[in-house]
């Protein structure tokens, strides 16, 4: 106890024995000097009334995350569409009869990837163009309307991750790239904070390169931050370094906030699902099957681990991408993509394959029909 503590200690003493001839001042003033006495001898060292509360870490999805990871349902990526430099650079644009389509096969979310990097000014605040955000917001109305869950992303930021960069790519100064990326995710999410639960926003597609784990995770959680501003409690997907790769998940730190979803993709056996793709440096050479026993337990273990993950964290894992390019043959293409929606279902993550109507595509948009074989591998049984 301290000198004031004393003084208050024997003052009290002195008015308690004298309590029945006090004036209604003193009185109080013994309640007063009572009262902080009791404080002082519990040892508190700050004002009561403003106690110092620990931060409360949450460290698990909501239930509410866990309800929509159940009822998600067969996914499909509308990709190389808004995601290249400009919207139909690569050969495809969104059209609402895809989106139809998509939902009368039986699909029920879609992953809308958008290179918005390319799409917002070089100079604070980094306004997004006016007219590209008209044509994503139209076209996720168009699928919120058919009914689909929306999963609306941040794609292909070259410039990021350190990639080299594509034709009619928009280069701004290296030193704003993260303040620009948190700016960009704020817009976006004033902009649609007023649709439904079913709109959900993934971060960033496959951190890596520059965007090591210790980068990531503290942009992620900046970003983040930034999100909750005007989205409480949207869903918020996010995924590791390396290519969201499943075994990356372990450097992943997830923000304290229950709204989180994880995601990871999964492209192995690697020799089969990208062999003869022009991306990958030196070309997979062609004729790869699947899926022998070993490439099998290659898909088991990779989505397994994901599960684990899951399990231990308490976030549901979505698998937001998986495909096999069209130089594989079919019957392999099949038997993969069954083999891999099959496990992903028995480890209850939903998924999303990759993609629609390109070159891993299940549509074929010169027939403007769906092809048979793979579709029914997603969704048969
Ligand atoms: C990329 C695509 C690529 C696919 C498979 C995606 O994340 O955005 O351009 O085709 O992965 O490699």
């Amino acid at each position: 106890m301290n000198v004031s503590v004393w003084a208050a200690f024997i003052m009290t003493i002195h008015l308690a024995k004298n309590f029945a001839n006090l004036s209604l001042l003193w009185r109080a003033w013994f309640v007063f000097a009572l009262g902080n006495l009791l404080v002082a001898c519990g040892g508190s060292e700050g004002p009561s009334s403003d106690p110092v509360q620990p931060p409360v870490i949450i460290n698990k999805a909501a239930e509410k995350v866990w309800d929509l990871s159940r009822s998600m349902g067969p996914g499909i990526n509308f990709g190389n569409m808004l995601d290249a430099p400009n919207e139909g650079d690569w050969g495809l644009t969104v059209k609402q009869e895809y989106i139809q389509a998509a939902w009368a096969q039986g699909f029920r979310t879609i992953r809308l990837p958008v290179r918005w990097s390319n799409h917002a000014s070089g100079a604070y605040p980094y306004t997004i163009d006016g007219a590209f955000l008209n044509r994503v917001t139209s076209v996720v109305d168009q699928m919120l309307a058919q009914g689909f869950h929306v999963v609306l992303n941040m794609h292909h930021h070259r410039q990021l991750d350190g990639d080299t960069i594509d034709l009619g790519d928009f280069l701004v100064p290296d030193a704003i790239l993260e303040e620009r990326f948190v700016s960009i995710w704020s817009q976006i999410g004033h902009h649609f904070a007023s649709r439904s639960d079913k709109l959900l926003f993934e971060l960033y597609n496959e951190p890596h390169g520059l965007l090591t784990a210790n980068r990531w995770n503290a942009l992620a959680d900046t970003t983040l931050k930034q999100i909750r501003i005007s989205n409480k409690e949207r869903v918020v997907v996010i995924g590791p370094t390396s290519f969201n790769d499943p075994y990356a998940l372990s450097t992943l730190v997830m923000p304290a906030d229950p709204y989180l979803m994880a995601t990871v993709h999964f492209y192995q056996p690697f020799a089969f699902t990208h062999q003869g793709v022009s991306w990958v440096t030196p070309q997979l050479p062609v004729g790869t099957t699947c899926c022998d026993p070993e490439q099998s337990s290659t898909i088991f273990a990779g989505i397994q681990h994901s599960r684990y993950w899951s399990d231990a964290t308490g976030y549901p894992v979505l698998l937001g991408e998986f495909g096999a390019y069209s130089a594989a043959d079919t019957a392999s293409r099949v038997n993969y993509t069954r083999l891999v929606r099959q496990t992903a279902t028995a480890n209850r993550m939903p998924w999303v394959y990759w993609e629609f109507a390109s070159d891993f595509g299940i549509y074929d948009p010169v027939a403007n029909a769906f092809r048979p074989e793979l579709t029914q591998a997603l969704l048969g049984n």
